[in-house]
């Protein structure tokens, strides 16, 4: 499989398995968190998707393009380590859906920190919100879920708070 399969899979995996999660959670008024802007794709996904609830970006360095920046209100600037638990206490335990594509090219790398990041995601999930990565993750109580049929298995990752 070349590089472009496997980037073209990763694509596909991420606006199915979003699309699943966002028509799941539909109805639910909890906030949206993105974590990881990058270039704003699926922040703007995201946003043209979903009209009912705010959605909070979480970047350490804003560089996304014009065109899907997030206004500073809805930025939670800084790593995620510190900001995600800022989060849990600003908000509770309410986020109805929460992306994580935090990872770059070294997946050693990434499955460390999909390790460190998971208990710290774990605790804002709102009862029956459901969590979309783009890496395996590490979660006690959070249940992992069959993948949307146009999804890719090993390219992206569905987990829900059941109760
Ligand atoms: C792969 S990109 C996200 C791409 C995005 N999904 C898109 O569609 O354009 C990963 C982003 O996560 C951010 N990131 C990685 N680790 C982070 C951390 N510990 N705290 C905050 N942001 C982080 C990087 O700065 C980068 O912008």
């Amino acid at each position: 499989m070349s590089r472009l399969d496997v980037f073209i899979n990763r694509m596909v995996s991420q606006r199915a398995c979003l699309d699943h999660a966002i028509a799941e959670t539909r109805g639910m008024s909890g906030p949206v968190f993105e974590l990881g802007l990058g270039n704003g794709r699926t922040f703007d996904h995201l946003r043209a998707n979903i009209q009912e609830r705010d959605i909070f970006v979480f970047e350490r360095k804003v560089e996304s393009n014009p065109a899907s920046t997030p206004d500073p209100e809805q930025t939670l600037l800084g790593d995620v380590m510190e900001t995600l638990p800022a989060a849990l206490e600003r908000f509770g335990a309410t986020a109805t859906l929460v992306h994580a594509d935090l990872g770059g090219h070294n997946l050693e790398k990434n499955d460390i920190f999909a390790r460190k990041v998971s208990p710290l995601i774990e605790p804002i999930l709102a009862v029956g919100g459901l969590m979309v990565s783009s890496d395996r993750m590490y979660f006690d109580d959070l249940v992992k879920q069959p993948l949307p049929k146009e999804a890719i298995p090993g390219r992206c990752f569905i987990y829900r708070r059941e109760a």
